[in-house]
């Protein structure tokens, strides 16, 4: 394991602010990877004065000494790439060329038109149940990779099999969409002349990343892995159908670079002080409008991906905890206390009831978890303005106290605490902390 390697997760539902984390320990790495999901996740940058948001690219992108990985667990679409790559050459940061900074693993799958048009008909064939997924061909592209039916980046070295393939997916797709959801067909010609050329710009960028990423790590590199989206979202753990299609945990790290576990480094969880959700699902300390928006209008609460207001809710500590033990988290980096200030007081969701029992523990079952209400222990509040704080004792004491009970009942020490959006307005005390204060 190399000490100065970093893991960044999300620990809630996405969207905790993983980016600034990122960005400030990019800034001392060496290479940056991303290791699942897609252009499902959104992150936005300010390059040359412009804002861009990145959803493909690793956000350590901006960080012109580092190189970066897309790597084999991750599902790309050429398009968005192409679109990534362009905004950032606007803004002055060239990625392609002679020093080539970012490599995409040749065993990526890569999400094709009829992913996306698959992803559009069955979330409106689902109606109301519907997941509310970013409608970027995330689920689609992963069922293909697990019916072992898609096609990979691999395969843009021979690009007039590749087009053949692409067509017979297309009608395949175009078929699919007809007889399973009476929707309009695809029509094959115009997307193969969309995608082609955004393929042929991927081609020299593939390469075996797995092989590189061994050479980097055996060279000392020091690595950052950018987790995307959050571990409640995991396929696996999180709430289960209302989840992304991807491992978002440290076995999504682990599976999606070809790197082992004792690889990782400090496993870094990213919390917000308080919980937000976009899409559909359980969200038990979901707080109702007006509420809810006091919260979305002073945290600027909408998805950089879709532009949706993201539902809000009081911190869930049940959450936090079943997220950070299936991660071995060592650190959390908390991010936005800040909004918190001028509220007198505080819930957090310390335990669920069930049927009159209390748990502390999500249950699988949707219809547990609908039954389920949150037990919420209340803290006092603070109105003191959070930005000047650099040091834990600078908090007022209702702050310090509300960092401290985060501790007690997750058992992680917070290592960082975000008090303002500027890079600088960061607090921390602990090694994981030091390392992204430096950083800032
Ligand atoms: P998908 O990943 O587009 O299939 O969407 C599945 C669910 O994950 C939906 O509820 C999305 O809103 C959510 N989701 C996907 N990516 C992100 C993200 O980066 N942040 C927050 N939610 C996300």
């Amino acid at each position: 394991m190399t000490a100065s390697s970093s893991t960044v997760l999300g620990l809630q539902w996405g969207d905790e602010g993983k980016g600034k984390v990122i960005d400030l320990l990019a800034a001392q790495t060496d290479v940056v990877v991303r290791c699942q999901g897609g252009a499902n996740a959104g992150h936005t940058v300010v390059v040359g004065g412009r804002k861009t948001v990145l959803h493909l690219l690793p956000s350590g992108i901006l960080h012109e000494a580092a190189d970066c990985v897309i790597g084999n667990g991750v599902v790309v679409d050429p398009l968005e790439l192409a679109k990534e790559l362009d905004q950032l050459a606007a803004g002055g940061c060239v990625v392609e060329g002679p020093r080539n900074r970012l490599t995409v693993s040749d065993r990526a799958h890569l999400v094709l038109p009829c992913h996306v048009a698959l992803d559009a008909a069955s979330e409106a064939a689902k109606g109301a149940g519907k997941v509310g997924t970013t409608l970027r061909g995330i689920g689609p592209c992963y069922t293909d990779k697990a019916s072992r039916s898609g096609l990979r980046t691999g395969e843009l070295r021979d690009l007039t099999t590749f087009e053949r393939r692409l067509r017979e997916h297309l009608a395949h797709t175009n078929r699919v969409l007809a007889g399973v959801y009476q929707a309009a067909p695809l029509d094959i010609d115009a997307q193969v002349a969309r995608y082609l050329p955004a393929c042929r710009r991927l081609a020299p960028l593939v390469a075996d990343t797995t092989g590189f990423l061994h050479r980097q790590m055996a060279a000392g590199k020091r690595f950052l892995f950018e987790g995307a989206q959050g571990v409640l979202l995991d396929l696996d753990h999180g709430t289960y159908p209302f989840v992304t299609s991807s491992c978002t945990g440290v076995g999504g790290i682990i599976a999606g670079s070809g790197l082992s576990h004792r690889q990782l480094g400090q496993v870094i969880g990213v919390v917000k002080a308080y919980s937000t959700r976009v899409g559909g699902g359980p969200f038990l300390t979901e707080l109702p409008d007006p509420q809810g928006e006091i919260l979305r209008k002073r945290g600027g609460e909408y998805g950089a991906t879709t532009g949706r207001p993201r539902r809000c809710g009081w911190l869930d500590l049940v959450a936090v905890r079943f997220a950070g033990r299936l991660n071995g988290v060592d650190a959390i980096a908390l991010t936005k206390l800040d909004i918190l200030t001028g509220e007198p007081v505080i819930p957090v969701c310390v335990a669920y009831e069930l049927d009159g029992r209390r748990i502390d523990t999500i249950p699988s079952r949707l219809d547990d978890l609908a039954r389920c209400t949150p037990v919420y222990e209340s803290l006092p509040g603070w109105a003191e303005s959070l930005a000047k704080c650099r040091k834990r004792a600078d908090l007022p004491a209702n702050a310090r106290s509300y960092v401290e009970r985060i501790e007690a009942i997750t058992g992680i020490p917070v290592g960082w605490i975000g008090v303002g959006p500027g890079r600088d307005e960061v607090i921390s005390e602990t090694a994981a902390g030091a390392a992204l204060a430096e950083a800032a």
